[in-house]
C-alpha cells in the first residue's frame, strides 16, 4: 500500500527513543490503540499529527515521511563536504556542509551532483591583486545561464547570485586554495578546485 508514512518507522523511531506505545501516545495526544494501529499498518497518522509526531520521536517531518533517517558523521561541519541544494520550484539556494534532507516548496531537494567543470562550463579563475575573478564562459539568456557561482573554502562560503543578461563573472577576496562551483539551470553544478 502506498502510504506516506509507514508502520515500519513508526516502530523503529518509537523502540529507538525508548517509548512505550503509551507513553508515545500520552505525548501527542491520541490513544495507545491509535499507535498500535498506526504499527501494525491498519492505520495512519492523521496528517495533522505529523509534525508532533515526528516531533516526539526526535526527527524531522521529512526523515519521517520518507523513512530515512540521516545521520550526519560530519561532526566538525567540514566546508570539504558542502552541498548545495535548489528547488526546482522556486530556485531557492540552499548550501550545507553534511548530509541532511531539506525541502521546499513541498518537494524533498535531493543534493546536486557535482561535474567537473567541461568545455561548455569553463570556469576560469584570475588573480588580480588581493581578489580573484572568476568567470564562466556560458551564455547569460533567460532559459539558459548561470544562476550562481560560489567560492567555498575551509572557513567560509560566498556565494554570489546571478540573473540572465548580466555577466558569469565574480570578483572575491582571495582566500588561498578552496573550491568554485558555479551553477547552470540547465545543466547543473560544476565545480573547479584552486591550488
Ligand atoms: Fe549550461
Amino acid at each position: 500500500m502506498n502510504t506516506y508514512v509507514t508502520a515500519e518507522i513508526i516502530k523503529q523511531l518509537r523502540e529507538k527513543k525508548g517509548l512505550t506505545q503509551s507513553g508515545l501516545a500520552k505525548i501527542i495526544g491520541v490513544s495507545d490503540k491509535a499507535i498500535s494501529k498506526w504499527e501494525t499498518g491498519k492505520g495512519l497518522p492523521d496528517i495533522s499529527l505529523i509534525e508532533p509526531l515526528s516531533a516526539a520521536l526526535s526527527v524531522s517531518v521529512a526523515e519521517l515521511l520518507s523513512g530515512e533517517c540521516i545521520k550526519n558523521e560530519n561532526k566538525s561541519g567540514n566546508m570539504k563536504k558542502s552541498n548545495f541544494f535548489v528547488c526546482p520550484v522556486c530556485s531557492n539556494i540552499i548550501h550545507s556542509v553534511g548530509k541532511n534532507l531539506n525541502s521546499c516548496c513541498g518537494i524533498n531537494l535531493p543534493p546536486l551532483e557535482v561535474e567537473e567543470e567541461n568545455e561548455r562550463h569553463t570556469i576560469t579563475v584570475e588573480n588580480i591583486g588581493s581578489e580573484i575573478f572568476v568567470t564562466v564562459n556560458h551564455e547569460m539568456t533567460k532559459t539558459h545561464y548561470i544562476s550562481f557561482i560560489a567560492y567555498v573554502t575551509s572557513d567560509r562560503c560566498e556565494l554570489v547570485k546571478l540573473y540572465p543578461e548580466q555577466d558569469a563573472a565574480v570578483y572575491f577576496t582571495k582566500r588561498g586554495g578552496g573550491t568554485i562551483y558555479a551553477y547552470c539551470n540547465n545543466d547543473g553544478l560544476f565545480k573547479k578546485e584552486l591550488q
